[in-house]
């Protein structure tokens, strides 16, 4: 069983990306499952129907997301109906949307669950507890489980994975948008990566126009965030091999490509 995550897929430049490198990764890697995070797919704030359906043409299986999940009104129209999306489970009750989605692959079944975190993040329900209860009730289905953490703080990060080692079988960082470079087995066998990283504009700052950015640390002052339209982008992606018969993880490998460290298939 191996799984190709694509970290922080932000705006046309994010999926022009996708477009050209999921199916090359693909080719390369041969994953069994591919998952893409479209928290930023649309204009670098949340996603339309028609970029998540765009995202599974392409080859992925499911979509998780993150704090920006809701920032575009059009999800609330689709998110209900759209099978293989996943949405921060700790959020209340209420919310529509699920934060696990069960994959059947040939004979076996995977566990996707998005989580996000509370450090330096909007207010929100306790992940750690949310994870028990949803790890409980899919390690009752398959061994196979696989986290998406959508968090600020590595130390967040780090806690649950140690707290989640030996009970699932992977758990990735996202929504810093900077990939870590800390990729490693837990001893129970738990696959870890701090953050995954982002795919969208190089140039920028976290993949929007670097000038705004400057420009609010600069002055404190309130600035309308935009992502380029043009120049370079990168992808951000991890490939992790997973024993499907015990759920744990043998093999955890970054993938970067920009220009910098370019794509050798
Ligand atoms: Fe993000
Ligand atoms: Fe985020």
């Amino acid at each position: 069983m191996r799984i190709l995550f694509v970290g922080d897929v932000v705006g046309s430049p994010g999926r022009d990306m996708v477009k050209e490198y999921v199916p090359k990764l693909k080719e390369k890697f041969r994953p069994t499952v591919t998952i893409i995070n479209g928290e930023n797919a649309a204009s670098g704030k949340g996603i339309t129907e028609a970029i998540y359906r765009g995202f599974l043409e392409i080859g992925a299986q499911a979509v998780t997301l993150g704090n920006h999940a809701w920032d575009n009104r059009d999800i609330f129209e689709f998110i209900d109906k759209a099978k293989y999306l996943v949405r921060p489970a700790n959020f209340p009750d209420a919310v529509p949307g699920k934060g696990i989605v069960y994959l059947k692959v040939n004979q076996d079944e995977v566990a996707i669950i998005n989580l996000q975190g509370r450090t330096f993040m909007p207010t929100i329900d306790c992940p750690f507890k949310k994870a028990d209860e949803l790890v409980e009730e899919a390690r009752k289905r398959t061994p196979i489980i696989f986290v998406d953490f959508h968090a600020e703080a590595t130390s967040e990060k780090q806690a649950l994975s140690w707290y989640l080692d030996g009970r699932i079988s992977a758990l990735v960082g996202t929504h810093t948008h900077v990939q870590t470079a800390d990729e490693r087995i837990l001893p129970a066998g738990t696959a870890y990566l701090s953050d995954v990283g982002m795919t969208g504009p190089y140039d920028g700052i976290l993949g929007v126009e670097r000038e705004a950015v400057i420009k609010r640390f600069l002055t404190s002052l309130p600035a309308r965030f935009e992502v380029p339209k043009t120049g370079r982008a990168q992808l951000s992606a991890v490939v992790i091999d997973i024993d499907k018969k015990t759920g744990t993880a043998k093999k955890i490998e970054r993938v970067l490509i920009n220009d910098d460290h370019p794509f050798y298939s």
